[in-house]
């Protein structure tokens, strides 16, 4: 008990640094209406983020593969000082009346983070936003505009962020992920 407190501060506190917490529990903002996990495999790139993470990595992409159990293989990539480094994680559909609300963990020992499908056409861009409750005193929040291509016209990120706004998700820190120079790179 107490190792698994003290793991999940550990975790917590650099989020909390990361964002401004909101007061109050997490939203429920809708979801992807039908959401067919099948079509949501495969490659995405990372287009936007919040929080802005300044000196984080560029070319973040994360493979999704289905496997045999229905689980999904997550690999997750990113160029950090001209070093490709990967990470590997589970997701799940939880609970399979609510299949566009994933969870995925980058390790055995924790616990699934939500990653909730808001919006997604499979073939461009999806909405991705995940919430965690502190105490249900507060909350912290990430969202992501994914693309099925490294850039993305500022249409459809405007209107991704439209939607975020509409579910009262506040995205004005929202910031561009650096997606240029990526495939000649390596
Ligand atoms: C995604 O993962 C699958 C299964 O591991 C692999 O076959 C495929 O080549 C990967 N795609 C990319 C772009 O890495």
């Amino acid at each position: 008990m107490k190792f698994s407190l003290a793991l999940g501060f550990a975790f917590i506190l650099p989020l909390i640094r990361a964002q401004v917490p909101h007061w109050g529990p997490c939203l429920d903002p809708a979801v992807q209406t039908a959401f067919n996990l099948k079509q949501f495999m495969g490659r995405w790139f990372e287009i936007a983020k919040l929080p802005a993470q300044f000196e984080k990595g560029r070319c973040i992409e994360t493979n999704f593969t289905l496997k045999t159990d229905n689980s999904i293989r997550v690999v997750s990539s990113e160029i950090l000082k001209a070093e490709l480094r990967k990470i590997e994680g589970t997701g799940v559909v939880e609970d399979i009346k609510n299949p566009a609300k994933l969870g995925i963990s980058y390790s055995y020992v924790l616990p699934y983070s939500p990653y909730w499908i808001l919006s997604t056409d499979y073939v461009n861009v999806a909405l991705v936003y995940s919430c965690t409750d502190i105490l249900r005193l507060f909350h912290v929040d990430f969202a992501w505009i994914l693309g099925r291509t490294r850039s993305m016209p500022e249409a459809t990120v405007q209107k991704a962020m439209d939607t975020f706004a509409k579910n009262n998700i506040d995205v004005s820190r929202m910031i561009p992920s650096k997606q240029q120079g990526c495939d000649k790179t390596l």
